[in-house]
């Protein structure tokens, strides 16, 4: 079984929900307490024990490329002021381990990830929608990879979602379920609640085989007229493994304001530093 080392971080979507905020700006720049939502996915990649991290970008989103570089000028002020280095530290990482990729126009999610295809090369991979903040220990990428490790074939994290909500994720067809394991037998894209074949939606972490990229060399337009990874791994069912997996990291949907709201609080009411200032305003809402 080839292990998992590559990762693509679809990052070249418009971000709409969150405008004006996101007009000049890329939505995973967007810091929970002091960090950028893409250094979280990097991070849970990097624990995961993946060595080259893939951007697919789009107009923009230059700033994503520039966080994980040497910024000298800055690092030049702040050494002859004294100030230590050490808080860049996440930033860094190894020479060659970032090669990014553009999306010229944003297609869809599948889209995003066959432009990826040639960097990615015949091996298993991950995908990290960096706006699904997942927080916990052991991340969730690093959970998936140890069930990857068992079982191979393609990973997809799954949730139980509101009845109501069905049609803002891709839901699975469950079959037999082991543990925290179900084999997937379908998958639908955003399908109404009356259609839906079960409640529990895929977040935005996977680990697919190269093939859907073959698959995705004839992309057909699915919901909402773009061109859908779902539909892409739904074709997969039946000539690999497939399973969905529950994972103990919380995801806080910081694509969506008020989960990117809640993420803020509760991460700083983690934090030895801003923590308790921020419970002691807590404590005081009404
Ligand atoms: P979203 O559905 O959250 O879309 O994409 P979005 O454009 O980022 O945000 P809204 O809905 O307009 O507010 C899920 C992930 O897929 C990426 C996004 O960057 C995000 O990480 N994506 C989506 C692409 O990279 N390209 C696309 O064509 C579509």
């Amino acid at each position: 079984m080839k292990p998992v080392r590559k990762a693509v971080f679809p990052v070249a979507g418009l971000g709409t929900r969150f405008l004006p905020a996101t007009k000049a700006f890329a939505k995973e720049m967007l810091p929970v307490v002091d960090r950028p939502l893409i250094q979280y996915a990097v991070d849970e990649a990097r624990e995961a024990g993946i060595e080259q991290m893939i951007f697919v970008t789009g107009r923009g989103k230059a700033a994503l490329e520039d966080y994980f570089d040497i910024a000298y000028e800055l690092e030049a002020t702040m050494r002859e002021r004294g100030k230590s280095l050490d808080v860049l530290e996440p930033t860094r990482l190894p020479a060659g381990a970032l090669a990014s990729v553009r999306q010229q126009e944003p297609l869809g999610l599948g889209h995003a990830v066959w432009c990826a295809r040639d960097i990615v090369g015949d091996e298993p991979f991950a995908v990290l929608l960096p706006d699904d903040l997942m927080w916990g220990n052991p991340g969730c990428l690093r959970e998936m990879v140890d069930d990857y490790e068992e079982v191979g074939g393609n990973i997809i994290c799954v949730e139980e979602v509101a009845p109501e909500k069905t049609a803002s994720y891709g839901i699975i067809t469950p079959g037999a379920t082991s543990g925290n394991r179900t084999e997937v037998k379908g998958l639908v894209e955003k399908p109404k609640p009356e259609e839906a074949p079960s409640t529990l939606g895929i977040i935005g972490r996977y680990i697919l085989q190269p093939e859907v990229m073959r698959i995705l060399d004839n992309p057909e337009r699915g919901a909402g007229g773009e061109i859908q990874l779902t539909d892409a791994m739904a074709r997969l069912i039946g000539t690999q493994p497939f399973h969905g997996v529950t994972v103990g990291a919380k995801r806080y949907d910081c694509g969506d304001k008020a989960g990117f709201i809640t993420a803020n609080l509760a991460l700083a009411l983690e934090r030895e530093d801003v923590g308790p200032a921020v419970r002691a305003f807590v404590a005081d809402l009404r």
